[in-house]
């Protein structure tokens, strides 16, 4: 007998223009006296903490800034972070930003009650105790960071990339304002949305989903088809914004249940050895690996054509299907995405030691089309 499905979004969601505002109220109701801000320089020096630091002022929470969130953050960065907290006398955690600074704010959620080091907790389940309370604030439209039970850092030591995945690191609240996202830049607003459609095509077309993650993802993927354009080429149009913060959330919804599938198993070496950014690296190698899986989902890339606005009436399902293909292109032409990993440093070389590592990942038998350490060389290759 196959095995039930299950669906569980434990993370308390606020979701509203202007919620920002809200903030004061939430982190009293979670009884928070003085917070942890965790966050990066860049939203630091961008006048988006002013929006939350006044409510929290107004509500009696006092906060004490950790500010030193690098992207793709490590391990060592995490356990700075605790040390500030525990230094501090804080009791929770308010993280502001992309998914690096929630992530590492999430890390300190559950360190602060599980002793040791980051380093310790990589890997799946190996959370012991319940954290403390923590807020996520996302400031771009992507990750999901904020509602979902991973934080990914890197090891530069060992050379990896890898998630601390445990019930407990999921924050108590998301708190998301589309103002907040108003004054992301282009490039990550690129990045960071087409890190969100990755999402929402993973979560789609993996053997984990049915009916009500598809109902969450195959809007995401319309919302993106609709508003990703507008938000990089003109971020001022709090429409788009909201479109895409939206579009965030359904797909970290879907995701976070569904597991993801063979394009973020591919890209995590390219995060852990080169320091790529998330999102491009999902990006550059997503319309390769749909190819490649389009054989295991033919009706879905139908579904997913259609959500991107392409006309499909009488055409074979098959054509109808490869439309999807040359829809993600196309939308990462008119974003401007670089082409190419070897851009960002990526070398020829390496790829065939990525690749047989790449297949063990657990993610890869998730996908609609399972590949192999060669099938995966030839994506990278042709990503390359
Ligand atoms: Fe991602």
């Amino acid at each position: 007998m196959p095995a039930p499905y299950e669906f569980q979004i434990p993370t308390r969601i606020v979701y509203g223009r202007h919620a920002a505002a809200q903030i004061g109220e939430i982190a009293g109701r979670l009884n928070l006296k003085k917070a942890q801000v965790v966050t990066d320089q860049g939203v630091a020096h961008s006048g988006i903490l002013d929006q939350l630091l006044k409510p929290l002022q107004d509500a009696d929470v006092a906060t004490r800034l950790f500010d030193e969130v690098e992207f793709n953050p490590t391990v060592q960065t995490a356990d700075k972070a605790l040390r500030h907290y525990t230094e501090e006398g804080c009791d929770g955690v308010i993280a502001v930003g992309g998914g690096s600074p929630m992530d590492t704010g999430k890390c300190v959620g559950v360190l602060a009650t599980n002793p040791g080091s980051a380093t310790d907790y990589l890997g799946i389940g190996k959370i012991k105790n319940t954290g403390v309370p923590v807020i996520c604030v996302p400031t771009t439209a992507g990750t999901a960071a904020e509602i979902t039970d991973i934080a990914v850092l890197n090891d530069p030591i060992k050379k990896i990339k890898m998630g601390i995945r445990s019930p407990q690191v999921a924050p108590a609240v998301a708190l998301m304002d589309p103002y907040l996202t108003l004054t992301l830049p282009p490039a990550p607003t690129r990045d960071s949305g087409l890190d969100a459609l990755t999402h929402a095509i993973e979560s789609y077309i993996s053997v984990n989903s049915w009916r009500v993650s598809d109902a969450l993802t195959l809007r995401s993927i319309e919302l993106i088809g609709r508003y990703l354009r507008t938000a990089v080429h003109n971020g001022n149009d709090i429409e788009a914004r909201d479109g895409m913060l939206t579009a965030s959330l359904l797909a970290g919804m879907g995701f976070h249940n569904t597991k993801l599938c063979l394009v973020h198993a591919i890209t995590l070496p390219f995060g852990g050895v080169y320091n790529m950014p998330h999102g491009v690296s999902n990006a550059i190698v997503l319309p390769h690996a749909m190819e490649f899986l389009l054989p295991g989902a033919v009706s879905k890339y139908v579904d997913i054509a259609v959500a991107l606005g392409e006309d499909v009436e009488g055409m074979s399902e098959r054509a109808a299907a490869e439309m999807a293909v040359e829809a993600v292109e196309q939308l990462s032409r008119d974003v401007d995405l670089p082409a190419g990993l070897a851009q960002y440093g990526v070398k020829e070389e390496d790829l065939p030691k990525f690749s047989e590592s790449i297949a063990q990942n657990f993610m890869v038998p998730l996908s609609p089309r399972v590949a192999t350490a060669e099938d995966i060389l030839e994506i990278c290759k042709a990503a390359f």
